[in-house]
C-alpha cells in the first residue's frame, strides 16, 4: 500500500496547521514516545495507466532510468536520515506504480545503501509490489536474493473479461502462471489483491475469484472494492454494470464468509491473512507508526522525540522534477509538523480500522495526549454502540465497523 496517494490511508488528515510552541503544550502531559518506524518507496512507472487507478503512476515511455532513480533514491534517503538517527527499520515496503518493472540488481543495490545506512531489524519484511503482466516475473529467485521476502501481486480478478474491461495488461492464466513461479522461486510471503463490484461482476464471479485466489494458497489476501477517484478515466465515463450499492453490500457478506471459511482471518477493512502472516507494513501505519517515505510523491511520518512533535513531510510527484531536485530541499512538498488537536483524528482514522483496536496507554504514546483529551468523544461512541472495550482495548463493534467514519468523526473536536 502507498501512503502517496490513497485518500484514506495513513496520509490522509487535516488541513495543515501550526504546531503550538512547546511552552503552550499543558504540562504533565504524556510523552511522545517514538513508535516502529518503516520505510516506503515509491517507484512511479507502469506499462499502461489502468483506467481506475488514482496512484501517482506514470505509464513509462521509451527505457526507464532504473540506475538515476536509484541514485535519487539513495539521496532522498539522505536527505531524511537526520530526522531517525539510531532508528531500526521494521519493514519495507516497494510500492507503485510498478515496482516490479525494476530489474532486481536495481532494487538489490537500494536495499544494500539502505542497510548501510538504517539498521534492518531481524525478520525486516520487504514487500515488492508487482503486476503479473511486467516481464521481470522470470526472475523472482533474484527479488529474493535481493532481500525481498514478501510479494504483493495486483491480481484483481480471475475472469477474463473483467480484467479487459480494467484494462490490465495480463489475463488470468499469465496471473496465477507469475505466482506459481514466484512460489517456486522460494517466495513463501505473498499478497493477492483483488478488487470487487466489478464492471459486469456479480456474487458468483466475485466468490468464483476468490476461489482461484485460494488455489494458489497465498499468505494475505486484500479485497478492495472498487471506487470512482476523481481524475482517473473511470470517474470522468463510468464503466457499465457496476453493481448498485446492495449488490456490493452482498458481494462483500459473502466473500468475507468465504474468506473466514478458507482461514483467512479479517483483520482490517480490506486485509484478510493466515495466521502470523498479517502484513507487518501496513499494520505499522494502521497502528500510527512511524515511516519514512522515499521516491516521488511519496509521504513520511517521524514523531521527533526531542523536539515532541509529529513531522510529516512529502516528496515531489512528478517523477522528472523528482529525479532532478532529491537529496535536496527543493525535493521536499511539504513538511507539516501535526498540532497536538489534529492527533486524535489521525489516531482514530488509522486505528479504527483494525479489528484489535487500541489501548489507551498506546494511544498517549503516540498522540503525547493524555486519555482525558478524547473522553467526551469516547464516552459518546460507547453509548451508541460503536466502540466497546474488551480486555483493556477500546475496539470498533460490529456497528463501529458500518459506519467508521461517523466514529472517526467524532474525534475531529476532541
Ligand atoms: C498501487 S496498486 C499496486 C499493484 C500493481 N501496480 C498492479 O496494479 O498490479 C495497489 C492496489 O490498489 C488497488 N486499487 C487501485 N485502484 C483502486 C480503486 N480505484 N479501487 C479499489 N482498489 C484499487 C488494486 O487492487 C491494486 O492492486
Ligand atoms: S498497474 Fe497498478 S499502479 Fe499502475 S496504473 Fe494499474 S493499478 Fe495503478
Amino acid at each position: 500500500m502507498a501512503p502517496s496517494s490513497s485518500t484514506d490511508g495513513p496520509g490522509a488528515g487535516l488541513p495543515a496547521s501550526a504546531e503550538p510552541p512547546r511552552e503552550e503544550q499543558h504540562a504533565g502531559q504524556p510523552q511522545l514516545i517514538p513508535p516502529p518506524l518503516s520505510l516506503y518507496v515509491h517507484l512511479p512507472w507502469c506499462v499502461r495507466k489502468c483506467p481506475y487507478c488514482d496512484f501517482n503512476s506514470h505509464q513509462g515511455k521509451g527505457a526507464l532510468p532504473f540506475e538515476a532513480y536509484v541514485d535519487a533514491l539513495i539521496r532522498d534517503l539522505d536527505l531524511d536520515l537526520p530526522l531517525v538517527w539510531g532508528r531500526g527499520i521494521h519493514s519495507v515496503f516497494f510500492g507503485g506504480g510498478t515496482p516490479s518493472l525494476f530489474p532486481p540488481e536495481a532494487i538489490e543495490r537500494f536495499l544494500q545503501a539502505a542497510s548501510a545506512r538504517l539498521r534492518f531489524a531481524p525478520g525486516c519484511e520487504i514487500t515488492l509490489e508487482t503486476n503479473p503482466g511486467t516481464a521481470e516475473h522470470g526472475r523472482f529467485d533474484q527479488y529474493l536474493r535481493a532481500g525481498v521476502n514478501r510479494l504483493s501481486f495486483g491480481i484483481q480478478s480471475f475472469d477474463d473479461g473483467c480484467l479487459q474491461r480494467l484494462g490490465r495488461i495480463h489475463d488470468s492464466a499469465q496471473a496465477a502462471a507469475a505466482v506459481k513461479l514466484a512460489q517456486d522461486a522460494g517466495f513463501d510471503n505473498i499478497n493477492l489483491d483483488l478488487m470487487y463490484a466489478l464492471p459486469g461482476q456479480d456474487l458468483e464471479m466475485a466468490l468464483n475469484d476468490l476461489e482461484r485466489a485460494f488455489a494458489l494458497d497465498p499468505a494475505h489476501v486484500s479485497h478492495y472494492q472498487l471506487t470512482l477517484e476523481p481524475n482517473t478515466v473511470f470517474f470522468a465515463r463510468p464503466p457499465a454494470g457496476i453493481p448498485e450499492e446492495d449488490d456490493a453490500w452482498d458481494i462483500q457478506e459473502a466473500c468475507q464468509a468465504a474468506l473466514a471459511q478458507a482461514g483467512y482471518a479479517h483483520y482490517e477493512v480490506s486485509a484478510y491473512a493466515r495466521p502470523d502472516r498479517q502484513c507487518a507494513h501496513n499494520l505499522n501505519y494502521w497502528r500510527y507508526g512511524d515511516y519514512l517515505g522515499i521516491g516521488a510523491g511519496a509521504h513520511g511520518k517521524i514523531t521527533l522525540g526531542a523536539e515532541q512533535t509529529i513531522l510529516r513531510r512529502w516528496k515531489h510527484k512528478h517523477p522528472v522534477t523528482y529525479l532532478q531536485t532529491a537529496g535536496t530541499a527543493a525535493a521536499i512538498g511539504g513538511d507539516d509538523r501535526i498540532a497536538p488537536k489534529r492527533r486524535p483524528f489521525e489516531y482514530m482514522l488509522n486505528l479504527l480500522r483494525l479489528r484489535e483496536g487500541f489501548a489507551l496507554r498506546d494511544f498517549s504514546a503516540r498522540t503525547g495526549l493524555a486519555p482525558e483529551f478524547i473522553a467526551p468523544a469516547l464516552q459518546q461512541a460507547l453509548a451508541r454502540g460503536w466502540l466497546e472495550q474488551q480486555d483493556g482495548r477500546i475496539v470498533p463493534t460490529e456497528l463501529g465497523r458500518r459506519f467508521t467514519n461517523d466514529v472517526v468523526e467524532l474525534f475531529l473536536g476532541s
